[in-house]
């Protein structure tokens, strides 16, 4: 079992560059499942998702080259794809739904295992359920799968979400692009990373207005052509490195992040007392010599993300004053709350609140990473922290960036990746 040992004490200081970002790229390995023939990402990060997905398209008859170092994945599909996803990889990783949608319109059938991933919360599928149901697919679950049934293809309809679901919009788009007649989803989600699969689609020949907005039509059509495409940057990522220079007192370069994508993220920055440029081809941010505390409460796009929730509660632990942040998405993820406790973190959870009371500096000790953002949060927190932080579950960052530790020492801060032991019991 691997571990992220930090020693704490460094200002960041240098450049990064963000990759495509893992939200989008799973998307558009599922979607390349609507044109039989090659599809090329570029951009892709090198990550563990980016691995489990090749592997599930692989058993659904893919041909799939991935050259990391390129950051280049490139996806042959067949005529006909299998249209099964089994319960090790779906396990593995959530995102392993976004193949139900285009699985079933394309083969008329779907069997995807119920999902685990992310330990954030119960995460249901009822969105993804209603929508698929409305478009003609019978839909029941048989021994721990999913399965979607639509021998004679699906229709289009009218789908009002009650929720901007990610997950749902996307299946559901990725659904009704090869479906008969036209399909409206209302309260459709508008994270950019739908922008990208929405532009993706369109190239391979889809029909779709309202492109950015909350209502999105399309028009079904009979087949779709593959593309080449680039993954947009991973505006988690830019956070994760805008926050990290913030929590530290640093200066950081941040390129290929898309500012416009983190606009209520850099403005919490700023009213933290951090310094944003924007720049040709990213932003830089200089961090105060101690932060102010910022209340944020998380909200689907163009809200504060959930995903950087956890980065908010470990500058507000170093910050002065005290603040409130408020979990709308995942009341999961304040399970991080009891691992930044253990670096001395004055933190109180009240149901989806946690009110945070800074401390100037907190104290190194081992902590364990329960999901992506939770680990590198702990990351930066053992930044901050008086001497060595060892944070265990290096495997859950992994999923979601790009060799951090590297990253990481390149800004001068003193990270390295060891081995932990796995205490046993018995
Ligand atoms: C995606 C992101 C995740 C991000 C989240 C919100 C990926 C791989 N993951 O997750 O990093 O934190 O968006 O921005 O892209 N819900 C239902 N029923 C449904 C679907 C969702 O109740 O059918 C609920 C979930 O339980 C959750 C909320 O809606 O409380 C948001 O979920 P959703 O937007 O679907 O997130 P994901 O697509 O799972």
């Amino acid at each position: 079992m691997e571990a992220f040992r930090v020693v704490g004490g460094t200002r960041l200081a240098g450049d990064v560059r963000v990759p495509g970002a893992k939200n989008s790229v799973l998307k558009l390995m599922a979607a390349s499942l609507l044109a039989t023939g090659r599809t090329t990402l570029s951009d892709v990060p090198d990550i563990v998702d980016v691995r489990i997905m090749a592997e599930l398209l692989r058993r659904l008859g893919c041909e799939v080259e991935h050259d990391p170092e390129a950051g280049v994945v490139a996806i042959t599909v067949p005529q006909t794809p299998g249209h099964r996803a089994d319960y090790d990889l779906v396990r593995a990783m959530r995102a392993s739904i976004s193949v139900l949608g285009p699985l079933v319109t394309r083969c008329g059938s779907a069997d995807v295992a119920l999902p685990g991933g992310d330990a954030i919360g119960s995460r249901g599928l009822d969105l993804h359920i209603l929508g698929l149901t409305a478009f003609g697919a019978q839909i029941r679950v048989d021994h721990g799968f999913l399965v979607a049934e639509a021998p004679d293809g699906l229709h289009g309809a009218e789908v009002r979400l009650d929720f901007p679901s990610v997950g749902a919009t996307e299946n559901l788009l990725m659904a009704a692009v090869l479906a008969r007649g036209t399909t409206t989803i209302e309260n459709a989600a508008r994270e950019p990373e739908i922008v990208d699969l929405c532009r993706m689609l369109r190239r391979m020949g889809a029909q779709i207005d309202g492109i950015g907005s909350s209502v999105l039509t399309v028009e079904g059509v009979e087949a779709m052509t593959p593309v080449d495409h680039r993954v947009v940057p991973d505006r988690i990522v830019a956070g994760t490195w805008a926050f990290a220079a913030t929590i530290t007192g640093g200066d950081v370069v941040v390129r290929n992040g898309e500012p416009g994508h983190l606009g209520v993220v850099l403005d919490k920055l700023t009213l933290a007392g951090a310094e944003v440029s924007v720049l040709g081809d990213g932003f830089r941010v200089v961090g105060p010599e101690r932060p102010r505390a910022i209340d944020v409460a998380t909200l689907p796009y163009p809200g504060f993300p959930t995903d950087l929730q956890p980065f908010v509660i470990t500058l507000d632990a170093v910050a002065e004053g005290a603040a409130m942040v408020t979990e709308n998405l995942f009341e999961a993820r304040f399970r991080f709350v009891q691992e930044v406790a253990r670096l001395g973190a004055q933190v109180r959870v009240d149901g989806h609140h946690a009110f945070v009371r800074g401390v100037p500096r907190l104290s190194a000790a081992p902590v364990e990473a329960s999901d992506i953002r939770a680990g590198a949060a702990l990351v930066i927190a053992g930044l901050v922290a008086d001497g060595e932080t060892v944070v265990s579950g290096a495997r859950h960052i992994d999923r979601g960036y790009e060799r951090m530790d590297h990253a990481l020492r390149a800004l001068g801060a003193n990270v390295s990746r060891v081995e932990h032991p796995d205490f046993a019991f018995v």
